[in-house]
């Protein structure tokens, strides 16, 4: 995981539990529950996966303007799990269970290439910068911005520094997300048009993996040193893609309350 940062598995018709039991011995599991509009009677699958589907509790795709689907395609800009949390995800590991007639690729961006490849200024201006990450912020993006306030309260801002350092190897990488929407002590335009250039060269094709899904596909994804997002399908087919998630080690800085 450390060299590659994306692993692909062909051919791993597993049961959940399967998926369950290989993904705790990996690490502990972050719980994902909270992550989505999904209410309790919607849900497909245990708490311990993040049920990626375009699925309803009775197994129907959702409408097409269906809130909680409208929500769920904010996956289409590139983000890192998780980034909206404190302590932020490690690794995901996305099966696929029914995939759609076309469509519906998942992109991985190679941070750590995509850091390297900056100029010594750019690096020097990012080293210390530290962003504010929201579900507030990505789904903004796409004009979904009506939020109760009980879920402005559940997906307020935490912080992120712009470049983490990949523990084992003490390679760097540039910490991006759609969720970043702030980075703190700057002008909020500047900070903005920051990261949209920062997203634009790290998500370049030479840093970039197409991964064209196959029914029983098990990829395994590290989010300290990739961002990835969905690609479109048609809606009204079903997508049956099931995750778990390793959680972090800790918070990529200290949590001062966020604005
Ligand atoms: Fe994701």
């Amino acid at each position: 995981m450390d060299r590659y940062a994306v692993l692909v598995f062909h051919d791993q018709p597993l049961t959940n539990e399967q998926h369950l039991a290989f993904t705790l011995a990996l690490g502990p599991l972050e719980n994902t529950a909270r992550n989505t509009l999904r209410k309790a009677a919607d849900f497909r699958l245990p708490p311990t996966f993040a049920d990626v589907s375009n699925l309803d509790g009775s197994n129907t795709p959702y409408a097409a303007d269906d809130r909680r689907r409208l929500f769920a395609i904010g996956n289409r800009l590139w983000h890192s799990d998780s980034s909206f949390k404190a302590v932020p995800a490690k690794y995901s590991l996305l099966r696929a269970v029914r995939i759609p007639s076309k469509g519906g690729n998942t992109e991985f961006a190679h941070m750590g290439a995509a850091y390297e490849a900056l100029d010594g200024e750019t690096k020097l201006l990012i080293e210390d910068l530290v962003c504010e990450h929201s579900q507030l912020f990505s789904r903004e993006t796409i004009g979904f911005a009506e939020f109760t306030p009980e879920e402005r309260e559940r997906f307020k801002p935490v912080r992120q520094r712009l470049v983490r350092t990949l523990p084992r190897t003490g390679r760097k990488s540039i910490y991006l997300s759609s969720h970043a929407g702030t980075i703190v002590g700057w002008p909020l335009p500047e900070a903005r048009l920051l990261l949209r250039d920062l997203t634009e060269h790290a998500t370049q094709r030479e840093f970039v993996y197409s991964h064209r899904w196959q029914v029983h596909d098990l990829v395994i994804w590290d989010n300290r040193q990739t961002m990835h997002r969905g690609r479109p399908y048609p809606p009204d087919e079903a997508r049956d893609v099931r995750r778990t998630t390793i959680a972090g080690d800790g918070p990529t800085v200290e949590q001062a309350a966020a604005a």
